[in-house]
């Protein structure tokens, strides 16, 4: 065992707008795992999150809603809590980048780089809402494609063609806040000087912080020059007012990762830990940030420029990972397979999830797969086929026949200890973050139990004159080697171990493993696992379905990340729109056009030329003959195919599942809808 090491580590911050969901969870079970397993070798390792809970999208979001943004972010923070927790998600302190210790960081942070001169101030020019009177960030502009022109894009990139662009390049483009024309406007806002710290960057990735793979991205960054970083926000904004300069707010990702020194500030001061020990210059203890890929430049570039800048010390080790698929496709609610946590809660136990996590992840970047298929198979074969079975195989015996007892001696030692000299190979894969290794090496280690039980035939040895204290010794055995199993696999499952405890009588601990239990009182055995049923598998993907077609507001990281509700309408905006049946009489492709089909609409005398974006879900010979309703008096809007004048009304989340809305029998073309 290596000394008593002071670790301190982080997962990202989650933002305050949506729920927890699978793809989440791959880091923060990874990450647990981590804090889990240091600790399991006595080693002192903090664990500490928050939520992530400034910038437009939140304050938007709660505009949205009709709350606070205080409002908003206490009410997510609760169900991010509450999702953590029944994932066994053990933070020593969850927070919220919301908070007073934070404030503090980010003003004498910046106070800080700005005396020392890290910071500048530079007019720009920035894509403005003439009628919500806000900057615009990217993702709130959308328009046509300047490649393919395919519309309804949003800001750098197009989903069609896959053509990244600047967002000033659009076609069309409009501010998906209020849907005006978005216009360019000066504004002064301030620059972190990154480019200062290039040297110290160079140096800090070649004494390996981060892996390879990223390493080598970061290599290119810094061929294309290290560009200075905009830090700042107009106000209107949600974050924190930057001290020396009012209506100009810290940019989201300025005072996000400062929001990990708060949360342990925090830590420190309700349980009397040094916060210099861990963040001072000089710091000798190890500080670790588990991250996506997506976030590695925040975390590898500017993030130990602004620590150094300020004076602290830089991260011990960034650790990337990959993102999740399911079923080897993106996640996607059309398919069920963008799981929220709630959602597989309500159905399957965490502890399945974590451990299938941790048999696929490395310490890599690659993307993890969640097979449902093979989540099932796996779960059931390793956890239950092997691991738990072994106990159930030997327990009834002990407690039965020789009063929970345990033998005096191991029948096979050598074959003890040669398990136990493979946890210190277990023990490297852990800490190296190769915990797919480390689930092959536990299973193997399984493996060989259950090869031992099988040869030596407990059930039938019991049956045999004279042979109890055989069949005590090969379960006692059994036993032993069950508990070397679990106590492996206590970092992966909190929960099973602690039954396992009570069962075993004993504290599961890596530090003593060498003494097997002998002449030791076992309780009695109760279930510690069942197997996963495929219903249960196959309600969770249909719950997921279903969530997604309920009326329920998706968060802004969401589906209304990309389409947000626009600005509030009065009633009187409402009343100006002139719905009415419309009857289809012709249905057409148009060439060219990905998504649109042209319809010649009824309007009960009155006919109308509409082109809509509903090809995904209808073949135009379905649509012929049905009634729908339209927007009658929208003005006429020239299209790259023709003119378009009005449009019809559809519901669902897009693709196949696109519903053009059929009034009831009865309605007569032209119809006025109330
Ligand atoms: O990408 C995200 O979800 C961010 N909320 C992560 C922030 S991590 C840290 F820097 F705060
Ligand atoms: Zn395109």
């Amino acid at each position: 065992m290596t000394d008593n090491r002071n670790i301190l580590v982080t997962s990202a911050l989650p933002y305050a707008n949506g729920p927890i969901h699978l793809g989440h969870l791959v880091e923060y079970i990874q990450t647990d795992i981590w804090a889990r397993f240091q600790r399991l070798r006595d080693n002192t390792c903090y664990y500490v999150c928050a939520d992530d809970a400034h910038g437009t999208p939140i304050m938007l979001r709660a505009r949205q809603d009709g709350i606070t943004p205080e409002q908003l972010i206490a009410a997510v923070q609760k169900e991010h809590e509450a999702d953590f927790a029944d994932f066994l998600i053990g933070f020593d302190n969850y927070y919220s980048t919301h908070s007073e210790e934070n404030r503090e960081f980010a003003s004498s942070i910046y106070l800080k780089l700005r005396d020392e001169g890290h910071i500048r101030t530079k007019t720009i020019k920035q894509a403005y809402d003439p009628e919500a009177e806000m900057f615009l960030p990217d993702r709130f502009i959308k328009g046509s494609c300047p490649k393919c022109g395919a519309e309804d894009q949003y800001g750098d990139n197009c989903e069609v063609c896959g053509a990244t662009y600047d967002p000033t390049e659009l076609k069309n483009p409009v501010s998906a806040v209020s849907g005006a024309t978005p216009v360019e406007k000066d504004s002064e806002q301030y620059f972190f000087k990154l480019s200062d710290f290039s040297d110290m960057l160079q140096q800090w990735l070649k004494e390996g912080h981060v892996q390879s793979e990223v390493a080598n991205k970061l290599g290119e960054w810094f061929e294309e020059g290290l560009q200075d970083w905009d830090i700042s926000r107009n106000a209107p904004y949600w974050g924190f007012e930057i001290p020396d300069a009012p209506g100009k707010y810290f940019y989201v990702w300025m005072d996000a990762p400062m929001g990990y020194m708060a949360s342990f500030k925090n830590l420190c001061d309700k349980q009397g830990i040094n916060f210099d020990d861990y963040w001072a210059a000089d710091s000798k203890n190890e500080l670790y940030h588990f991250i996506g890929k997506d976030i590695a430049r925040f975390h590898t570039l500017f993030w130990p420029a602004v620590l150094d800048g300020a004076g602290y010390r830089k991260p011990t080790g960034v650790f990337c990972h990959g993102f999740l698929t399911v079923n080897g496709q993106k996640m996607s609610k059309s398919r069920g397979t963008f799981i929220k946590a709630r959602t597989y809660l309500e159905h399957l136990n965490p502890e399945y999830l974590r451990y299938y996590y941790t048999a696929k992840l490395s310490s890599g970047v690659d993307d993890i797969d969640l097979n449902l298929e093979d989540f099932m198979q796996r779960v059931n074969s390793d956890l239950v086929g092997k691991v738990v079975n072994i106990a159930s195989r030997c327990a009834g015996f002990i407690s039965k026949k020789f009063g929970g007892q345990l033998s005096a001696e191991l029948p096979e030692a050598g074959l003890y200890s040669e398990m136990v000299t493979a946890g210190e190979v277990i023990a490297q894969h852990f800490e190296n973050r190769e915990y797919n290794k480390a689930v092959r090496e536990i299973m193997a280690q399984a493996d060989k139990a259950n090869v031992y039980i099988d040869e030596n035939k407990p059930w039938i040895l019991i049956k045999e004159e004279g042979r109890a204290d055989e069949v005590q010794q090969i379960c006692s055995q059994g036993l032993n080697m069950f508990r070397l199993l679990m106590t492996w696999l206590k970092p992966i499952l909190p929960a099973t171990a602690e039954k396992s405890e009570a069962f075993l009588n004993t504290e599961l601990l890596w530090s003593n493993i060498e003494q097997p239990l002998l002449s030791h009182a076992i309780n009695k055995f109760k279930p510690l696992l069942t197997r996963i049923e495929k219903e249960q598998i196959e309600a969770m993907t249909h719950d997921s379905l279903e969530t997604q077609m309920a009326t329920e507001k998706p968060a802004l990281s969401g589906p209304l990340a990309d389409d947000p509700i626009a600005a509030e309408i009065s009633f009187d905006d409402f009343a100006k729109i002139d719905l009415r049946i419309a009857k289809i009489v012709k249905a057409e492709h148009v060439k060219g056009a990905d998504k649109l089909l042209q319809l010649t609409l009824d309007l009960g005398g009155d006919t109308r030329n509409v082109f809509a974006g509903i090809k995904s879900a209808y073949k135009p010979q379905d649509l012929e003959g049905k009634l729908t309703v339209m927007v009658a008096n929208l003005a006429p809007r020239k299209m790259r195919f023709g003119l378009s004048e009005g449009m019809v009304l559809a519901a669902g989340p897009g693709g196949k599942e696109l519903f053009i809305l059929h009034p009831e029998d009865g309605a007569q073309p032209g119809m006025k809808v109330k």
